[in-house]
């Protein structure tokens, strides 16, 4: 297919086009992409920075791409600052910009790919806090009608790694900018192994002076910097080695099913979740597997965490769908448990 490259717009890095691409910086530009008669009845897809998305080949429609910009504080009452963000905008650097103002919040978030505008289509996690325990509100454009909606948290539907967005929202709507409510009365959220970890090896220097005898607690900037520190140590650069983070969802099974499976493989990674169910690590079934490191033509599970799957170079969709499918397939004969792909598969 002739038409529009969308190697840099996907950070799996594959070579793929889109018969149609419009990039948008402002509002008003959607519309007329998606009424262009060129376009009438195409499919469409809407990219930020392509982090959650797996493109198995060209695309046979219109590819939005979206670059709307702009960051200011709302407002602000007794209890938080509210803080809106543009769909466009890189998130890492907005999560920077939000502590360098003196709002913390949304530090355990820090160094994930993407946009802010993709932030809520998977309610991105990490490091043990959920984009939505910080999000207000959204505004979106419904590209059917035109009309900008705003939605709240509920309107979402926020799920583990799951939101409307990416289910029959998925076509109808952009979205613009996105809302966050940062407390005030911060509190760290330094409970996640690996972060507590790499805060006790920081020492000291990490937390913040207190009152003599009372516990040290690390400051927000702390957090952030071991966060980056651990993604860096762990995660690939999607720069420079293709990859969409986590390829999988953590699987959640019943107790039931889990008692079972813990007599057959007493150390299997586990976390007990409210509903009494059980959510399993998915890394480290698939690291049982053998899958570590391990690759099929150019696409490979990652060396140093076996829940993100790899574009070695010049790998193409197929080829990690097919990595993709292998581990699936294994997985599920040695440990019954089925593996759910975490970014939207085209
Ligand atoms: N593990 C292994 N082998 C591996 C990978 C992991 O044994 O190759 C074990 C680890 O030792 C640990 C457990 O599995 O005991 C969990 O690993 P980790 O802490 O690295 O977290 P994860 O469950 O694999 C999730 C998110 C990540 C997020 C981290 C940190 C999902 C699907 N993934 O990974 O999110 O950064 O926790 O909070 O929930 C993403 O969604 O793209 C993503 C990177």
């Amino acid at each position: 297919m002739a038409g529009y490259p969308l190697k840099v717009h996907n950070t799996f890095g594959f070579d793929v086009r889109a018969q149609f691409a419009c990039r948008i910086e402002r509002e008003e530009q959607l519309l007329a992409a998606v009424r262009d008669p060129r376009v009438e009845g195409l499919p469409r897809l809407v990219l930020g920075g392509g982090s959650n998305v797996m493109l198995t080949g060209d695309f046979a429609g219109l590819v939005l791409l979206v670059a709307l910009r702009g960051r200011r504080v709302v407002r602000e009452d007794q209890d938080a600052w509210y803080v809106e963000a543009a769909g466009g905008e890189p998130w890492h650097e907005f999560v920077a910009w939000t502590l360098a103002q003196g709002m913390p919040g949304l530090e355990n978030l820090a160094l994930i790919p993407g946009t802010v505008g993709a932030a809520p289509i998977q309610n991105i996690g990490a490091y043990g806090l959920e984009m939505c325990e910080r999000f207000a509100s959204l505004r979106a454009i419904e590209l059917v009608t035109g009309e900008a909606v705003e939605l709240d948290g509920d309107a979402c539907r926020f799920g583990y790694r799951d939101s409307l967005f990416k289910r029959e929202g998925r076509e109808r709507f952009v979205i613009a900018s996105v809302t966050f409510r940062l407390p005030k009365a911060w509190q760290p959220r330094a409970g996640y192994a690996d972060l507590a970890r790499e805060l006790a090896a920081r020492g000291p220097a990490a937390s913040a002076g207190q009152a003599e005898g009372a516990a040290t607690q690390p400051t927000a900037q702390a957090i952030f910097d071991a966060v980056v520190a651990v993604r860096r140590a762990k995660l690939p650069d999607p720069l420079e080695l293709g990859n969409a983070g986590s390829f999988f969802k953590n699987p959640v099974i019943d107790a039931a099913q889990f008692e079972a499976l813990k007599r057959r493989e007493p150390e299997v990674v586990s976390y007990v979740q409210a509903d009494g169910r059980v959510k399993l690590a998915a890394g480290w079934l698939i690291d049982r597997c053998g899958w570590k490191g391990r690759a099929m033509g150019a696409a490979a599970v990652h060396e140093r965490q076996a829940l993100v799957l790899v574009n070695r170079g010049g790998a193409s969709g197929t080829e990690v769908l097919a990595l993709a499918r292998a581990i699936q397939h294994d997985v599920f004969e040695r440990f019954g448990v089925e593996l759910e792909a975490e970014p939207v598969c085209l």
